[in-house]
């Protein structure tokens, strides 16, 4: 093997290992500092406001994870209303005891609702209480006015 040959299969060579060690440089720099953020996210999510480790946390009045108000009948609602879809279409839906009672029955009859034996009072009790139907218009009707007379010229 001359000079020149052995020049033209070592160079490439050992271009690749070059290569190879500056990615394993890189790597090794990195790691320990991915592990350090990954580290400090963890500690950071333990402070933050959304609480992961309680799923049922209740800030003024509401229930986070689903939006829902937190009166009588919570979890009930939670936990049979919310499992198929968010709790953004039964907030979305205002309706009279009747109103509800007639959805619920619906779902039964196409949705594969199932059963919900005595929670169904607790359940219709808690939809109409907190999510009635919406009477008022945009605003109430004004009352007592003092209209002005337009003056005629
Ligand atoms: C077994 C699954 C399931 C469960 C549990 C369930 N639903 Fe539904 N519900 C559905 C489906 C499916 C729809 C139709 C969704 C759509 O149209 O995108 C629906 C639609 C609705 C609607 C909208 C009805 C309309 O006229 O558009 C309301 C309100 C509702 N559900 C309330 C509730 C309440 C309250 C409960 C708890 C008693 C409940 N859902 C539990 C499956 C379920």
């Amino acid at each position: 093997m001359n000079k020149e040959k052995s020049k033209k299969i070592f160079r490439p060579l050992i271009l690749v290992l070059a290569i190879l060690g500056i990615v394993l440089v890189v790597y090794i720099n990195s790691g320990p500092k991915l592990a350090q953020i990954n580290m400090e996210d963890s500690s950071n999510s333990k402070n933050s406001s959304y609480d992961l480790e309680d799923p049922n946390r209740i800030e003024n009045g509401i229930h986070l994870r689903t939006g829902l108000k937190d009166t009588t009948g919570l979890m009930t609602v939670v936990n049979n209303c919310t499992s198929c879809h968010s709790a953004e279409i039964i907030m979305q839906n205002r309706m009279s005891k009747e109103g509800w009672a007639s959805t619920i029955k619906w779902m039964q009859e196409t949705q594969n609702l199932w059963d919900l034996g005595e929670n169904e009072v607790v359940i219709i009790n808690y939809l109409a209480t907190n999510y009635p139907p919406t009477k008022k218009g945009r605003r109430e009707v004004l009352k007592d006015i003092n209209w002005y007379k337009l003056e005629e010229k």
